[in-house]
């Protein structure tokens, strides 16, 4: 609910109130959006659900509603309609002054959080010595369009990348490290001053890691002597060897290299390492205080938690499991001692978790568990942000065409590479000129920002189909579209010698054409999609916000549906140059939120 809407609920509120006692103060007045532009703004159908209560026709009802309604510095004078709307339409003055309001305002009408919190957001999270897949790009996209949006509103926001950074797949990728470097030594390495052992980033190159990777899974796989050394490295990196925590720390650092240039490419900035690793001494504790509270059970040697609900596919109950029979911890181990540390040390108020759908359970179960064992305080909220699958343009799961899993790094460089080509095309039509930087520039953000507002821009629960065409089509719902909207409103204060930050506090907006309400109206509700957002955390209503408000702008900026702009008569002109600044403006911000960087030209 916006500012306006608000304010015109108490007004309702208080009208009925004076019309039929102190009774009826707490009854909503079931304000809504008018169900046709004609009709004016918003609509209030209270009088419909009165009328059984009050025994009187609903018409009635509004009437004397009305009677005692008190608008006339928002609205026209209320209409009833039909059989009891009251229709409210919003005066001219009252939307110029509001978009005076947000032209003088660098929030553009974004209300600060009423209560600001420290929330996490946990994104990324990719696993060690693992390819980022493009589950991690989805994660990745959308927890950063999150915290964004979050901190925006003013929210203490913490990133944590909860890396995969531990567990037994670490035997047998220690043992096939020592294997490929034998003379590995402890001098390559030292101890930061935080405690973590860091890799002199010279001494060793392991390459490909995801070759790496299967190396040793080939030798786990097919040399028994290989799996008995790997059963004792992972004994070993568990019990602290200072060997085998080195060799861990190298493969963690090279990874950490290979994630940090998809970060770079992605501009994710202040995401906060803290793996899996990090929450490895606190786990007996987390053993301990479930097995205290009476809720754990041993199963079949492991240690587990029985909850309701959860059944498996024979219909026998599914517990969760936090140890297993031969003493080892799990990811749902982990994540309970994560949780912990994010509310006693972090005082997290939100933890917002962005992963796969296919974890649903794991969250819905480490969720319970926690309640259960009374460790999540009250006003703390947890929060599973699912997200569905990436699809080929077959419909099947995202491959390359030789049915390998599609590199991060290759499906960006591709997208980049395809926006410099189309871009290449575009030149030669256009006769235009421009210098090699001005190409790589452009190229650079259009591939990058077409892959993320392609993830963005679909209803995130939902599985969506990668097609690069699509992505970079400069029509439709696309970030080449959002970004040619932004430049084509550079060009026009390019071309009229305008500098927008100098319009100044006189300009003034005046509405007149109904291209003019259409996009006016529309600029004044980005506070309101934002607090939907940080609500609902689907970040495509924004997509849609942004869609829809470019879309009004080519429509009031078109030569015959739209009205002049440069060469209107003032005041007229500077009036929608304000509006050109407030679309502008509002597309900038609106793409920030998405991660997207905007061009002045392309
Ligand atoms: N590493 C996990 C994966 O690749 C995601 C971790 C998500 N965060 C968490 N706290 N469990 O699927």
């Amino acid at each position: 609910m916006n500012a306006t809407q608000e304010q015109l609920r108490v007004k309702l509120e208080q009208a009925l109130v004076a019309a039929f006692g102190d009774e009826y103060a707490k009854v909503d007045p079931i304000l809504v959006p008018a169900s046709n532009p004609k009709f004016g703004d918003y609509q209030a159908n209270v009088a419909l659900s009165l009328s059984k209560k009050l025994g009187q026709q609903p018409r009635a009802i509004a009437s004397a509603i009305v009677e005692k309604l008190d608008v006339s510095q928002i609205c026209e004078t209320p209409e009833i309609a039909g059989p009891g709307f009251i229709n409210l339409k919003l005066k001219t003055a009252y939307l110029e002054a509001q978009l005076n309001a947000i032209h003088a305002d660098s929030g553009l009408g974004v209300p600060t959080a009423k209560h600001p919190q420290r929330e996490i957001v946990d994104f990324s999270s990719p696993n060690i010595a693992k390819e980022m897949h493009v589950g991690h790009l989805r994660s990745t996209i959308i927890g950063d369009s999150i915290a964004r949006i979050l901190e925006f509103r003013g929210h203490d926001v913490l990133r944590l990348n909860h890396v995969g950074d531990w567990g037994t797949q670490f035997g047998m990728l220690i043992t096939h490290l020592r294997e490929v470097y034998p003379t590995l030594s402890n001098t390559d390495y030292f101890e930061s001053p935080l405690g973590q052992y860091l890799l002199n980033p010279d001494s060793v190159n392991i390459g490909d890691l995801v070759e790496f990777y299967r190396e040793a899974k080939k030798k786990f796989d097919n040399d028994a002597d290989f799996r008995e050394r790997s059963r004792k490295a992972v004994v070993e990196l568990q019990s602290g060897d200072i060997h085998a925590r080195h060799a861990w720390a190298v493969l963690c650092e090279a990874s950490r290299q290979e994630f940090k240039k998809i970060y770079d490419l992605l501009d994710i900035q202040s995401l906060i390492e803290r793996g899996e690793s990090y929450y490895n001494s606190s786990l007996p504790q987390v053993v301990e205080d479930l097995e205290k509270s009476g809720l754990l059970v041993e199963n079949e040697g492991a240690k587990c938690v029985f909850l309701d609900g959860f059944k498996n596919r024979e219909g026998e109950p599914l517990p969760l499991i936090v140890q297993k029979s031969d003493g080892g911890y799990n990811y749902a181990t982990t994540d309970l001692a994560a949780l912990r540390y994010r509310i006693q040390k972090d005082e997290a108020k939100r933890i917002i978790y962005v992963t796969d759908a296919g974890q649903a359970n794991h969250f819905d179960q480490i969720f319970k568990v926690a309640h259960k064992a009374r460790w999540i305080p009250d006003g703390v909220e947890l929060v599973h942000v699912p997200f569905g699958l990436v699809l080929g343009e077959d419909g099947k799961k995202f491959k390359t065409r030789a049915g390998d899993t599609v590199r991060l790094r290759d499906l960006l460089d591709e997208a980049v590479a395809r926006a410099r080509a189309d871009l290449e095309v575009r030149l030669k039509e256009e006769q235009r000129e421009e210098t090699a930087e001005f190409i790589d520039k452009v190229a650079q953000v259009v591939g990058i920002s077409a892959v993320k507002y392609a993830d963005l821009s679909q209803n995130r629960t939902s599985n969506y189909i990668f097609s690069y065409d699509k992505m970079l089509d400069l029509k439709g719902n696309t970030a080449p579209y959002m970004l040619y909207a932004y430049a084509r409103i550079q060009g026009i204060s390019r071309k009229g010698g305008i500098d927008f930050t100098q319009l100044g506090d006189n300009a003034k907006v005046i509405l007149q054409h109904e291209t003019e309400f259409a996009l006016a109206k529309h600029l004044l509700q980005l506070g309101e999609i934002i607090s939907t957002v940080e609500e609902d955390l689907l970040p495509n209503r924004l997509c849609e916000y942004l869609y829809e408000l470019s879309k009004k702008f080519n429509v009031f900026y078109d030569r015959n549906k739209g009205v002049p702009v440069l060469n209107a008569e003032e005041p007229l002109r500077t009036s929608r140059l304000v509006l050109c600044d407030l679309t502008a403006r509002t597309l900038k911000q609106g793409l920030w939120f998405l991660g997207i960087e905007v061009l002045e030209r392309m």
